[in-house]
């Protein structure tokens, strides 16, 4: 294959990666929004609709952004964007309980691996509830000096890891864990749950 003909390939997938991890998972939010408004039109309601998509508006800019500039440098507080995004979740899905434990008091992570983690994160969590129909998600952030565990557990109706065809969601998380250098663990087992265990370098310029 000729170098251009590579390059081109590679951006495809990139903004098919994008596309779906980042606007498809965002609709996704809207979409259990518009859920709870069928039967509650409530003003606070409204408002989280427009946050919402205001926020995907910013997204699509800050993608298109990206594909000419890498990164954006809107983020910073790994621990702080996790918890808006679990409180978001709350709110999304009031039916299940999300607890967040987190060992460090703070996280310095480059903008780089806290955009592709927090990417990651949106789709493991959006897979429990679609998919899990979990009742219960837990999160784990256990800082080792170097390292960073993030465990991810569901209670949902778990599903065959050897057996189930990895979808763009799955693959994309493999991908984007390794262009880190991190590793992806998933367990999971049929009528009791799913665990995703993330372990990653904290620092880009360091091998783990
Ligand atoms: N937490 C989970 N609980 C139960 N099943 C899951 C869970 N996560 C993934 N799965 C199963 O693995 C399959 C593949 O997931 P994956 O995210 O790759 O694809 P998808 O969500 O079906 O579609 P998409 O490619 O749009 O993400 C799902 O269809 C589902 O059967
Ligand atoms: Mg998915």
């Amino acid at each position: 294959m000729i170098q251009e003909d590579k390059i081109r390939n590679s951006e495809r997938f990139k903004i098919g990666q994008e596309l779906h991890d980042i606007l498809a998972n965002e609709l996704l939010h809207l979409h259990f929004l518009l859920f709870k408004t069928e039967d509650q039109l409530e003003h606070e309601v409204f408002h989280q609709l427009s946050d919402r998509v205001n926020y995907i508006r910013k997204q699509v800019r800050l993608l298109s952004h990206n594909l000419i500039k890498p990164y954006n440098t809107s983020f910073g507080n790994f621990l702080k964007s996790v918890k808006t995004l679990l409180i978001d979740y709350t709110y999304f899905s009031p039916e299940t309980t999300f607890e967040f434990n987190f060992y460090p008091k703070e996280i310095h992570l480059s903008p780089h691996i806290e955009e592709e983690l927090m990417v990651v994160l949106k789709e493991i969590i959006n897979n429990a509830l679609l998919h899990g129909k979990a009742q219960h998600i837990d999160l784990n952030i256990i800082d080792h000096q170097d390292e960073l565990s993030i465990i991810i557990e569901d209670d949902g109706v778990g599903f065959d890891v050897n057996s189930e065809k990895l979808g763009v969601g799955l693959s994309n998380i493999k991908h984007r864990i390794k262009s880190i250098d991190g590793t992806v663990n998933v367990d999971s087992m049929i009528g009791t749950g799913t665990v995703f265990n993330l372990n990653i370098c904290k620092n880009e310029n360091i091998s783990c």
